[in-house]
C-alpha cells in the first residue's frame, strides 16, 4: 500500500514538472506585467459590501471621463436606482410629493434626472418619415455608449477598440486590483525600448517589452544583450486617462487624486459588474445561521432518541 502511495506522488510530480519548466521558458521570453500590489477593497470577504459613496463617485470618474471612449452598455440607468445600486433611496427625500415611490428606480428622482440629463443621447425611431432620431434617456433605457459601432470606435482609436466596461472586472484576473493598477501605473517608457507612436507604456498592462528593445541593446544577431534587462508590462493604445483634478467632487473632504478617482471608478466598475452581490452574501449567510441552527437541532435530537435506547 505504501509503495503505491508513493508511485503516485512521484507520478504527480513528474506531471507537474514539464508546467514549472514551460512557465519559466514563457517568461524569460517574453516579460511579464510587475506583480499587482494588493488592495483592500470594501465588497471582498464574507461580509463585504459596496461603498455607495464610492460607487457614486466612481460614476462620476466614468461617466465625465471613461465614457469619452468606453460603454457600460449592460447597465441600464435604472439599474442605477435599485437595491444595492448607488442612488437607490428607500424613501423619498424631503420636498418630493407623498405619492411618489422612490424605492422604485424609475420614480426615483436623481435616477430620472441622470438619465434626461446625460451627455449622449438616445437613438430612437424610425419617426413618421422613416428616420432615425436621438432624444434624451429614460431610466428605462441602457446608458448610451459613445459610439455607434465598432468600427467607429476603431477608426477613431488608432485601431483599437475600448472594450465596454460592464463586466471588465470580472473579465481580468484580480480585476479590481488589476484595473487599478493600470489606472494608476502609466510610466515613462524606459530608453531601451521603442514605443510606437499612440502607444502608452504601462507597467501593469499584459504585454512583451523584449520585441520592442531598440537595435542598440541587441548583439548582431539580434538577441538582447545580457546587461540589458526586459522592462516589465508592455504597451497599449489607451491614454492615460486620469490627472489629479480632473474631476471635481462635491464632497471637500475626498482627494481628487489619480489614485481615489481610480479606486473609485473600480468600485463602480465592480458593482457593475456584480450589482446582486450584497444580497447574494446576505441569503449566503442566512443560509449558513439556518444550517448551523438545523444541525444544533439534529445533534440534540440524536442525544435524545440515543439516551432512550440505552
Ligand atoms: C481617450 C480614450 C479613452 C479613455 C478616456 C479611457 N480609455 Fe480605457 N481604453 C482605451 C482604448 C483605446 C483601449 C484599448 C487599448 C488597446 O487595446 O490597445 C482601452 C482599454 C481599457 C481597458 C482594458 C485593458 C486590458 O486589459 O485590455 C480598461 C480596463 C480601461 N481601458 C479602463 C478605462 C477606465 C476605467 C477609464 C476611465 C478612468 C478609461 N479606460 C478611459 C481608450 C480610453
Amino acid at each position: 500500500m505504501m509503495k503505491l502511495h508513493k508511485k503516485l506522488f512521484l507520478l504527480a510530480l513528474l506531471a507537474l514538472l514539464p508546467v514549472g519548466i514551460m512557465g519559466n521558458a514563457a517568461m524569460a521570453a517574453g516579460g511579464k506585467a510587475k506583480k499587482l500590489p494588493h488592495n483592500h477593497w470594501h465588497f471582498k470577504g464574507l461580509l463585504g459590501t459596496y461603498d455607495k459613496e464610492a460607487v457614486q463617485r466612481g460614476f462620476q470618474v466614468y461617466s465625465e471621463v471613461c465614457s469619452n471612449c468606453h460603454g457600460v452598455e449592460q447597465l441600464s440607468f435604472r439599474n442605477l436606482g435599485q437595491v444595492g445600486g448607488p442612488f437607490y433611496l428607500d424613501e423619498c427625500p424631503a420636498g418630493f410629493p407623498e405619492s411618489l415611490d422612490c424605492s422604485n428606480p424609475n420614480e426615483n428622482p436623481y435616477v430620472k434626472q441622470i438619465a434626461a440629463e446625460y451627455k449622449f443621447q438616445v437613438t430612437d425611431g424610425p419617426d413618421e418619415a422613416g428616420d432615425m432620431f436621438e432624444r434624451p434617456a429614460l431610466t428605462s433605457d441602457r446608458i448610451p455608449g459613445p459610439y455607434a459601432n465598432d468600427n467607429q470606435a476603431r477608426s477613431i482609436n488608432n485601431g483599437a477598440l475600448p472594450p465596454d466596461l460592464s463586466l471588465i472586472i470580472s473579465a481580468r484576473h484580480h480585476g479590481p486590483d488589476y484595473v487599478k493598477s493600470l489606472l494608476t501605473g502609466y510610466k515613462e517608457a524606459p530608453e531601451t525600448v521603442n514605443v510606437a507612436p499612440g502607444q502608452y507604456y504601462n507597467e501593469y498592462y499584459p504585454g512583451d517589452m523584449s520585441l520592442l528593445i531598440k537595435d542598440e541593446y541587441r548583439d548582431e544577431e539580434g538577441h538582447i544583450l545580457k546587461t540589458v534587462d526586459v522592462p516589465y508590462g508592455g504597451v497599449f493604445a489607451m491614454v492615460p486617462p486620469l490627472f489629479d483634478g480632473v474631476v471635481d467632487y462635491a464632497d471637500e473632504e475626498i482627494p481628487e487624486t489619480v489614485d481615489q478617482y481610480a479606486a473609485d471608478v473600480v468600485e463602480f466598475l465592480a458593482w457593475a459588474a456584480d450589482p446582486k452581490l450584497q444580497q447574494r452574501k446576505k441569503l449566503g449567510m442566512m443560509s449558513i445561521i439556518y444550517l448551523l441552527i438545523l444541525s444544533g437541532l439534529l445533534y440534540l435530537s440524536y442525544r435524545e432518541i440515543w439516551s432512550k435506547e440505552h
